[in-house]
């Protein structure tokens, strides 16, 4: 069965691992990381944006997440990324969601405890794991666009108020990192993420995970990151293989014959990020 976020959390933050949150986009999103997670024995975050749920299904989604935990026998909690309200994230509760998270960040702060409390209660109720968000991260992913002039660092003493009064699962804060490319390399801001994780339970989680040097996350890491999202690197890296093979041979008419390399090179991207995120073997 899917687990709660709680089932390795707790664990990743005292140990100083951090479990990756893949998105998933399609069947061979699924197929490719829950394989990468067998071959490293590692815990899974699969994650659902709203985007992808309505490209997938929302019923698709839970199905296959399910056989894909059934059958690895990992622990891999299935995850809305970036929920924009109560009513979606009750939807995925109801559809057989393990975890949620609810991304109150443009709201004002008061208004975005609230409405996290509100989520955090239902959840909890139901033993679902939640993931709150304060700062605004840049860049675009799916429904998300936000300017680079518009993103805002969170500030400390409101995250650390916010995770007391909500008691998310994790906290995300934004902390230099974007979505999407990167054009140059970010500038984290490892101190926010040390002075906030010294303060709550919550392990800290990193959004924008792709693009980010091995090095930065191994710092944020040792600082008290213990969940990195990553979807980016992966369609990248699957729609360049796509692409070549399709350029290079014109005569290809059979789906299977690009979309498995596409699925080979994803679980190649996972596995990297596996090692480097220390989950290996932590299943
Ligand atoms: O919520 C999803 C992640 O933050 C994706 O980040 O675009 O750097 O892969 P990414
Ligand atoms: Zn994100």
């Amino acid at each position: 069965p899917l687990v709660s976020m709680n089932e390795f959390l707790p664990r990743a933050k005292k140990e100083g691992f951090a479990v990756g949150q893949f998105n998933i986009n399609n069947l061979e999103y699924v197929q490719a990381i829950t394989a990468a997670g067998k071959e490293e024995n590692s815990p899974l975050i699969f994650g659902a944006s709203e985007g992808a749920i309505r490209y997938m299904g929302l019923d698709n989604m839970v199905a296959l997440s399910k056989v894909a935990a059934k059958e690895s026998g990992l622990p891999i909690a299935l995850h809305l990324d970036h929920g924009s309200s109560f009513e979606v994230v009750m939807q995925c509760i109801r559809a057989g969601f393990s975890s949620v998270m609810f991304d109150g960040s443009h709201y004002p702060l008061e208004e975005n405890i609230r409405l996290t409390k509100k989520v955090v209660e239902a959840a909890h109720a139901v033993g679902v794991s939640v993931e709150g968000e304060l700062g605004t991260i840049g860049g675009v992913e799916d429904d998300l666009d936000v300017a680079e002039e518009d993103a805002s660092l969170a500030n400390p003493k409101d995250a650390i108020r916010f995770w007391e009064e909500t008691q998310v699962d994790a906290m995300a804060i934004a902390v230099g990192t974007a979505h999407g490319m990167y054009k140059g390399v970010p500038k984290i801001r490892y101190e926010i993420i040390e002075e906030v994780s010294k303060k709550i339970d919550a392990p800290i989680v990193l959004h924008g995970g792709s693009g980010v040097p091995d090095e930065s996350i191994q710092k944020a890491i040792s600082l008290g990151v213990g969940k990195i999202n990553v979807n980016t690197e992966n369609q990248v890296e699957s729609t360049k293989v796509i692409r070549e093979l399709l350029d290079q041979n014109p005569n290809i008419i059979d789906t299977r014959k690009f979309m498995g390399p596409a699925r080979d090179i994803i679980k190649e991207v996972v596995k990297g990020k596996i090692r480097l995120f220390g989950s290996a073997n932590k299943a």
